[in-house]
């Protein structure tokens, strides 16, 4: 199967370190307070916050975190998405020892810290992932409390799957094919098959609670009756679909794989921190390729989950995709899967940094389409 070519058609626990529409729902009386005018403005903001200073002060930071500790070389990592503002996130070097450092910077962060680590645990306790253990972050140390809280994992190598160049489909092809099969090989080691109307209340309705309350428009009038409608589609899909209940990573996009120099295989994933190990699985292969045509296209994810809504489920070559990857996004209502993926992906996003569900920007392109478009289908089904 070409991959390529269906892409490129359309368009003291820290203790293992080295020691050495959416302002009206903001605010409903419409009569604006500071803060939410405040929040107005930063709702038309781009989604890139720069840090004009950032650099500067996250190296000083940095090595402040690491006062005390054997002399390491420290580099920060960059980047300047919502949750990463939220994160300080460097690696510690000495000779050939290396791990990832994370510092949340407010709370939001910290409790998702909290979250990660708990699964970094899980995952380290797992034998069935054994054959995987080189490709999964180690977890190294944990401090929870204080003002140099943090959470260290080891430093996974690789050539970020995120670096796509639509016009090399070579590359384009090895990089889905490398992806969609590590993620089918480790469905087949630790999944089974499961009645998914058994698990509506982990796999649907925590991830809708999180949009109410922390997508303001989703508490509009047509916000709300988006999630509604969207409730009860997927109430009504999952109650005759069957997927497989394994180890979820729940935002597996091309950003948080790597790969070798050929592309051939996965040689990491991180940012586990939304993972749970009995999720619906079949979702992170639906992220990627949604993910992946995102980057391609230009087209932002809630337009293509909409697109599918509008059509019979996801575009034919996708659908392709996800079959040579074993999974059948067309058992019972094709929606299903790309609406679950959607909602996984949106929480998640919003659960790790609040800021997204505040941006109007991100509101409109990534939320609204997929929303309105499940109520149009509810009225028209009235
Ligand atoms: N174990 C690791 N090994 C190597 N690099 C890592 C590791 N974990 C994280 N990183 C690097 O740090 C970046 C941010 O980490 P992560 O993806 O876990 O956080 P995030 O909150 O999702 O931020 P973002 O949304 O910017 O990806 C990654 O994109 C990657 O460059
Ligand atoms: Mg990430």
């Amino acid at each position: 199967m070409n991959h390529a070519q269906n892409f490129a058609t359309p368009p003291e626990t820290m203790t293992r370190l080295p020691t050495g529409q959416c302002a009206d729902a903001v605010n409903p009386t419409g009569h604006p307070s500071g803060q939410s005018l405040r929040e107005s403005v930063l709702g038309l903001l781009p989604l890139r916050s720069p840090r004009v200073l950032g650099g500067l002060t996250d190296g000083l930071r940095a090595h402040w975190l690491v006062r005390g500790m054997h002399p390491c070389e420290v580099t920060v990592v960059r980047r300047n998405t919502y949750p990463q503002t939220n994160l300080l996130v460097f690696r510690l070097q000495r000779g050939t020892w290396a791990v990832l450092v994370k510092h949340p910077r407010n709370e939001r962060a910290a409790d998702g810290l909290a979250r990660e680590w708990e699964v970094l645990r899980q995952l380290a306790a797992d034998d069935r992932l054994e054959p995987w253990r080189q490709l999964l972050p180690q977890p190294v140390g944990y401090r929870p409390d204080g003002p140099a809280r943090m959470l260290a994992q080891s430093w996974l190598a690789g050539v970020p799957a995120d670096h796509l160049v639509p016009h090399r489909p070579q590359d384009l092809q090895r990089t889905v094919t490398a992806a969609l099969s590590f993620l089918a090989e480790l469905r087949r080691a630790n999944g089974h098959r499961q009645p998914a109307a058994e698990r509506v209340g982990e796999w649907a309705e925590p991830q809708l609670q999180i949009l109410s309350s922390e997508i303001g428009w989703c508490r509009t009038a047509a916000g709300a009756e988006g999630l509604e409608a969207l409730r009860r589609r997927l109430d009504a899909g999952l109650a005759g679909a069957v997927l497989t209940q394994a180890w979820t990573h729940g935002d597996f996009h091309p950003g948080n794989v790597l790969l070798n120099e050929e592309r051939t295989r996965v040689t990491g994933v991180y940012d586990w921190g939304s993972a749970r190990m009995d999720g619906p699985s079949e979702i992170d292969a639906c992220t990627f390729v949604l993910t992946v045509r995102q980057a391609l296209s230009g087209r932002p994810l809630g337009r293509l989950v909409a697109d599918a809504l509008r059509g019979d489920g996801l575009a034919a070559a996708d659908r392709a995709l996800l079959s040579t990857a074993a999974v059948d996004p067309d058992g019972g209502d094709p929606a299903v899967l790309p609406l679950l993926t959607w909602l996984w992906h949106v929480s998640s996003n919003v659960r790790k940094a609040p800021q997204f569900g505040r941006s109007r920007w991100w509101v409109a392109h990534t939320v609204a389409p997929v929303l309105e478009e499940v109520s149009r289908w509810a009225s028209a089904r009235r």
